[in-house]
């Protein structure tokens, strides 16, 4: 059984499209988690389109809501994770101009940057999980860092299952990753553009212990509801 992280950014651009409170997103972290979810996760991104300080304020108030906070490599995110401690942060990389998470942490980069957010975290008793492209190299460089947990960033698999092209190269990679990391004692995590197409393939394998997933289920809500699509997706994890 994996679990199932559920990102609620996408209900707060609806809410924001409005200005006003509506759909309310403590509401929709605590329904979500109702439905089965085992995880809420938002990304406080540096121009707040879609999650906000008081959002984050709300949310991590009620220590009954595990939450997963990503958000980007820099002093002031570290210092907001730090006043709103949620139980776990997955470091992503964020420009400015993208429309979402376009690939994972250039961790050569930002080695020492990392190694030191990652140790400020994990003193804090924060799990602590680095958004990365499934690649050998830097599932090394994730265990240097000290991380608990590495995300697969799936968004390349997702996209060739949806435009029907041979998956083989890009399921290989990921595989081989997961043994790794698993072999290294990182936790994996797998989210990006995932469907349930992709949750049936990945689900394949068993070194990948959680699911992140937001965009398909707010969309998938609409036509089906968050219960009935949250419930399928957990059907895929078991
Ligand atoms: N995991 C991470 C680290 C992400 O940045 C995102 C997008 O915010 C997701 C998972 C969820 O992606 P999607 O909304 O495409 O399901």
């Amino acid at each position: 059984m994996k679990r199932l992280g559920v990102n609620i950014d996408h209900i707060a651009t609806i809410r924001n499209a409005r200005g006003e409170n509506h759909p309310n997103i403590y509401k929709a972290a605590k329904y979500v988690l109702k439905c089965g979810a085992n995880s809420i996760t938002i990304h406080l991104r540096e121009d707040r389109r879609h999650i906000t300080d008081n959002d984050l304020k709300t949310i991590s108030s009620n220590k009954k809501i595990p939450l997963n906070l990503e958000l980007a490599a820099n002093r002031n995110m570290l210092k907001i994770a730090l006043k709103r401690k949620p139980n776990y942060v997955c470091i992503v990389p964020e420009k400015r101009n993208e429309i979402t998470t376009e690939g994972g942490l250039n961790l050569k980069k930002n080695l020492s940057k990392l190694k030191n957010i990652v140790y400020k975290l994990k003193d804090n008793r924060i799990r602590t999980s680095l958004f990365i492209n499934p690649n050998i190299r830097d599932i090394y460089i994730s265990k240097d860092i000290g991380a608990d947990c590495v995300e697969l960033h799936t968004g390349k698999i997702s996209r060739l299952i949806k435009n029907d092209k041979n998956i083989k190269n890009e399921y290989s990679k990921i595989n081989k990753c997961s043994k790794l990391a698993h072999k290294l004692g990182l936790e994996v995590h797998a989210g990006h553009g995932m469907d349930y197409d992709t949750a049936k393939l990945l689900s394949k394998i068993d070194e990948i212990k959680e699911f992140n997933i937001g965009h398909f289920i707010v969309g998938e809500s609409i036509f089906f509801g968050l219960k009935k699509t949250i419930k399928k997706f957990l059907s895929i994890c078991k």
